[in-house]
């Protein structure tokens, strides 16, 4: 596949369970592919929001849409000081698998042994689907967002999926899209989409740190709270 091919069709099923498949052979074990950066680089945005004490009666619910082979879920299960229920969501099968195999190979030993750690195919544009509103306290979306705004049709997935992320939210949930994309772009977008849905709160912008020669940002995006 060539790159601007890549670039143009990354909101397509097809063009990921291409990649994930032609990553998994060039290697010949299992090794966790992480876009822009891993768990290491942002554990000091992520850790701060797990709750430090234990939740009575409540685990802790975490959602990466579109996660693709990433070790990030998994890192956030393994360090949270409390008990979470990690859910990996991703719309390609193949990299649902590599991951599940991964897992079941290699177990990893949380902090609480009421942590859940789980794997799931799912069009998260469609998360309604399988939540309920009000019921995830945390959403990470390192790359997918980026992917789908710059594909040739992927920005309507990117506002629905914006749109169910912040219903299925907590009022007091946050979600994090971990993003190359310059605080200009970003804020116009979320802006644009807060005024056309009504649904996006605040948005605090974080610089996460310069890669490469690449600045990331972390968007940490609110739902509107109703009084
Ligand atoms: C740029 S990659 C980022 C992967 C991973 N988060 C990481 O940091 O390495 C985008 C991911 O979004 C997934 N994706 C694209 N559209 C999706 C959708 N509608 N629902 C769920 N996942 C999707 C792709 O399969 C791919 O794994």
């Amino acid at each position: 596949m060539c790159h601007s091919d890549l670039i143009e069709n990354m909101d397509k099923k097809s063009t990921w369970d291409r990649f994930y498949t032609e990553n998994g052979r060039r290697a010949p074990t299992f090794k966790n592919f992480e876009w822009f950066f891993g768990f290491e680089s942002i554990r000091h945005v992520l850790l701060p929001l797990l709750p430090p004490e234990p939740c009575p009666h409540r685990v802790f619910q975490i959602l990466d849409i579109g996660c693709g082979t990433s070790a990030l879920g998994p890192c956030i299960y393994k360090h949270s000081p409390t008990a979470v229920q990690v859910t990996c969501a991703d719309i390609s099968p193949i990299a649902v698998r590599l991951m599940q195999e991964n897992i079941s190979s290699k177990p990893i030993h949380p902090n609480s042994v009421s942590s859940l750690l789980r794997f799931v195919e799912m069009d998260c544009t469609q998360l309604l689907s399988h939540y309920s509103p009000n019921s995830i306290d945390l959403i990470v979306d390192k790359g997918t967002t980026d992917a789908l705004l710059r594909s040739k049709e992927g920005k309507g997935k990117a506002s629905q999926m914006l749109k169910q992320c912040m219903t299925v939210l907590r009022e007091s949930g946050a979600l994090l899209q971990f993003s190359d994309e310059d605080p200009d772009s970003r804020l116009l977008w979320l802006e644009t989409e807060a005024q056309e849905q009504g649904v996006v709160g605040n948005v605090v912008t974080q610089e996460v740190g310069e890669l490469r020669g690449v600045v990331y940002y972390c968007y940490q995006v609110s739902p509107t709270v109703h009084s």
